[in-house]
């Protein structure tokens, strides 16, 4: 199983602002939906509560260390290793880890491959991304600018390790 993460990231490595995304970047989220519908999912226990719901057409692996977390139509787990090994269980192929800040800290040294949506902005935050750069080349690049439905350009990147 190929264990991925996928994030979008500012200039200055801000991922998120008082427990929300910092931008609306509709190009971005159709991109994440495609990307990432038909697999496993692993987000940590703040994501899963500014999402508001299970995401629709993927396993929801809700991280948590309160054992009664409650998260209807997710799998709810108590470490990243047992979410991991689960989805590895179910027969999936390729899991997505979702972010949020602490999660993405925790996972990045078992990444294979990034799905990185460079946001090309500064932008004000209180969570960022960790270093991740060892090992990785860059497999491909595209580029979106703003408009209307995306406050900032953006830069899609996937790299590989
Ligand atoms: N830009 C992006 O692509 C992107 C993507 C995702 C999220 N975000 C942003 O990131 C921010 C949220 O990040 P965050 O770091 O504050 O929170 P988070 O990573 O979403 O959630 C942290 C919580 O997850 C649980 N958790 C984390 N690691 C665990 C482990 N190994 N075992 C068991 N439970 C674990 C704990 O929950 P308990 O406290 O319940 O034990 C912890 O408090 C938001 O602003 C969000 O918008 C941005």
């Amino acid at each position: 199983m190929l264990i991925s993460a996928i994030v979008a990231v500012s200039e200055n490595n801000v991922i998120g602002r008082d427990g929300h995304l910092p931008w609306h970047l509709s190009q971005d989220l159709k991109r994440f939906k495609a990307i990432t519908t038909g697999h496993a999912i692993i987000l940590g226990r703040k994501n899963y509560e500014d999402i508001g719901r299970p995401l629709p057409n993927r396993v929801n692996y809700v991280l948590t260390r309160n054992k009664d977390f409650q998260a209807p139509g997710c799998v709810v787990c108590s470490s990243l290793g047992e979410a991991i090994e689960a989805a590895r269980a179910a027969g999936e192929t390729e899991c997505f880890i979702i972010g949020g800040a602490a999660v993405y800290r925790e996972a990045m040294p078992l990444v294979n491959k990034l799905y990185l949506t460079k946001v090309l902005a500064h932008v004000d935050g209180d969570v960022y991304f960790p270093e991740w750069g060892a090992g990785f080349q860059k497999i491909s690049e595209e580029s979106y600018p703003s408009d209307e439905k995306n406050d900032f350009p953006t830069a899609f990147e996937v790299w590989v390790r």
